[in-house]
C-alpha cells in the first residue's frame, strides 16, 4: 500500500510526524511536500497528491492544512478524487464507509496530533460499503 501525504505550512508538523507513523507501520509513503513551516499555497502541493492518486501511483492520499477546507476544494476539482475532510473517528471511519474517500484531508489546526493518527487508523481500516452509497457516488460529477 503506498499513500502520497501532502500538506502546507499549517499541516506540515502534523506531516511530518505522519510521514514516521506510517512508515512504522509498513506503509510506503510519498512526500509531496511542503518541506517547511515557511508559508506555502496548499494548492501546489494538493495538485501533485491527486494527480498521482488519479494516475495509481499511489493508492490512498492524506492532505493536511490548517482547517482542512483549502485542501479539500482543491483535491475535489480532480475527476478521480474525492477527497473527504474529517475531524474525528466516527467521520474518518465513514468518509470511507459511505463516501469511499481516497484523499483523507484533514484540519491541522483543529485537532491534535493524537486524533490525526486515530483518524488515519478509522479511515485506512473501513472498507466502502457499496450499495446506495455507489449509487450517490456516481451522481456526484455534474
Ligand atoms: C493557512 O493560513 C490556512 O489558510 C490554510 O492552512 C488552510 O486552512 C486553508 O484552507
Amino acid at each position: 500500500m503506498k499513500i502520497g501525504i501532502c500538506s502546507d505550512h499549517a499541516g506540515f508538523e502534523y506531516k511530518t510526524r505522519l510521514i514516521s507513523y506510517l512508515l512504522g507501520k509498513g506503509y510506503e509513503v510519498v512526500n509531496f511536500g511542503t518541506d517547511s513551516t515557511d508559508s506555502c499555497d496548499y494548492p501546489d502541493y494538493a495538485h501533485p497528491l491527486a494527480e498521482a492518486v488519479e494516475k495509481g501511483e499511489c493508492n490512498l492520499g492524506i492532505a493536511l492544512c490548517g482547517t482542512g477546507n483549502g485542501m479539500s476544494m482543491t483535491l475535489n476539482h480532480h475527476r478521480g478524487i474525492r477527497a473527504g475532510l474529517a475531524w474525528n473517528t466516527a467521520v474518518g471511519k465513514l468518509v470511507k464507509e459511505h463516501n469511499n474517500a481516497n484523499i483523507l484531508v484533514m484540519p491541522a489546526r483543529f485537532i491534535s496530533y493524537n486524533m490525526a493518527t486515530a483518524i488515519v487508523r478509522a479511515w485506512i481500516g473501513t472498507e466502502f460499503a457499496g450499495g446506495r452509497h455507489q449509487r450517490r457516488i456516481d451522481k456526484i460529477q455534474p
